[in-house]
């Protein structure tokens, strides 16, 4: 069938841009990708002006197998005229809203993307794989999911979800009152501690911020040399060959490996509070609340109030509560049709040495997963660190051959 494509791609987030722009230099590909977004945009939510990215730039969507790419975050420096400012600037670490930028301007340059395509409905017809669209339908032998990570809020708060109880990952999506307000961030990740220190940076600050964890401490993330090697390629290929029960175990055991908080995060929180509290006089101003975990909410006529079950006060008033509680892999609405035929075990969807899905009956080629396999593939899978790697796998798998030197 001369209009099948060799791939299509749902969702273009850096998962499937990489795939994309590590495709764009190979000589008689065919993909199709597809995004629901009208143009990229990286957790657009949380892209807060003092954020940093916490890999090297260099993991970007293709260095670490191809460094000669044209789509290379040094590409974008110097494409955009800025390579000497950016290396005398001598950052610590480059700024999120920077990376986006470049991941922008890669997904401008990278043909064959189409934005403002959401994927409704993937289906087998003859063999081939059918993806369907309000633009239509597109076949395709294989399919690369890459439709991220969904934003967990515990279940008993989804019906309090809106103005002023919402996730994280929609803190900067729409304007919101919070000067002079109770504000309660849930949530002891990295994304809680960006949130607090935003907050306490604002020119008009809330009247109160409590910070609730139900770890033991606003833990720092270990990024020690010989942890990062958890983020190598010979790693994750070994974390997968182990069984079941021991990879749960290095999960739970390497953890802060990836989500705890960057020292930088936590240490401009402290000198925050050290502002707040011993120079403008504002005692208990920010309220730090560990091992507690909320697991109730009450709405009040003027706010919230939280039930925390933990060693301090057990109830917690707030007019606006962030939920920084997270996000898991969902597979997406549009795999239904499949879903019946992916094999999984208790902890998720099996998942090959090739980011295949195990899936039942006859087809010409595979469903593969990007970002959806921490418990088969490791601590690295949702990271910025092996996204080209990952991405050349599946390549060099759908085309039958070794391209990229994986
Ligand atoms: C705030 C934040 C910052 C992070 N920073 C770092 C970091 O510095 N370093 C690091 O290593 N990791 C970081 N991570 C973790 C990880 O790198 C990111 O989550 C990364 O964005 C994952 O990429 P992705 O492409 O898998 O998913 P996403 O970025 O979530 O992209 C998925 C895309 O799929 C689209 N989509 C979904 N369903 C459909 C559909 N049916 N049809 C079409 N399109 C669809 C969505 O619109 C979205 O654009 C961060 C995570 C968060 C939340
Ligand atoms: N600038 C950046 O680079 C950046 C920014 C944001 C995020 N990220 C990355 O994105 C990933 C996700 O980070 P995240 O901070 O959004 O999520 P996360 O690391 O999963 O943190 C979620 C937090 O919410 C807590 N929590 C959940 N339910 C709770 C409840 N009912 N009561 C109290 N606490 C509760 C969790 O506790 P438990 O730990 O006990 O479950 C955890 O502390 C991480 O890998 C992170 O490094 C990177």
């Amino acid at each position: 069938m001369s209009d099948v494509h060799d791939y299509a791609a749902v969702g273009v987030g850096p998962a499937n841009l990489s795939l994309a722009a590590l495709g764009a230099g190979v000589e008689n590909l065919r993909g199709a990708h597809f995004e629901a977004r009208t143009s990229f945009s990286w957790h657009p939510g949380l892209l807060l002006p003092e954020a940093t990215l916490q890999v090297s730039p260099f993991k970007d969507l293709v260095t670490p197998v191809d460094p000669t790419s044209p789509y290379s975050f040094l590409a974008f420096l110097a494409g955009e005229g800025r390579i000497y400012q950016f290396l005398t600037a001598r950052f610590p670490a480059v700024l999120r809203t920077e990376f986006d930028q470049y991941l922008q301007w890669a997904s401008r340059k990278i043909p064959a993307i189409e934005f403002g395509t959401e994927v409704r409905s993937v289906t087998e017809r003859d063999g081939y794989f059918v993806i369907g669209s309000e633009r239509g339908e597109v076949t395709a032998r294989n399919v690369v999911l890459g439709t991220g990570q969904t934003p967990l809020v515990p279940a008993f708060l989804r019906p309090h979800l809106g103005a002023d109880m919402f996730h994280a990952e929609e803190f900067l999506t729409r304007p919101r009152e919070l000067s002079g307000r109770a504000v309660a961030v849930v949530g002891g990740g990295q994304s809680g501690a960006e949130i607090v220190r935003h907050l306490m940076r604002l020119a008009e600050p809330p009247l109160s911020i409590t910070w609730i964890t139900r770890r033991p401490g606003f833990l720092p993330m270990d990024d020690s040399p010989f942890t990062n090697e958890y983020f190598f390629p010979e790693y994750a290929r070994e974390f997968h060959g182990l069984p079941r029960p021991r990879r749960q175990e290095l999960l739970a055991e390497q953890k802060y490996a990836s989500d705890g908080i960057d020292l930088d995060t936590l240490r401009d929180v402290y000198r925050e509070r050290y502002r707040h509290e011993c120079l403008l006089g504002r005692k208990d101003w920010l309220r730090l609340a560990t091992r507690s975990e909320v697991t109730g909410c009450a709405r009040l006529p003027d706010g919230w109030e939280l039930e925390l079950r933990g060693p301090g006060p057990t109830l917690v008033r707030a007019d606006v509560v962030v939920l920084a509680t997270g996000y898991e892999y969902r597979l997406p609405g549009c795999m239904s049709g499949l879903a019946h035929r992916l094999a999984r075990t208790a902890d998720g969807l099996v998942v090959g040495d090739d980011f295949s899905l195990s899936l039942s009956g006859e087809t010409a080629g595979r469903v593969y997963l990007q970002n959806g396999a921490r418990h088969a593939w490791g601590v690295a899978d949702p990271n910025l660190s092996l996204l080209a790697w990952r991405s050349a796998v599946i390549l060099n798998a759908i085309l039958g051959y070794r391209r990229y030197n994986t």
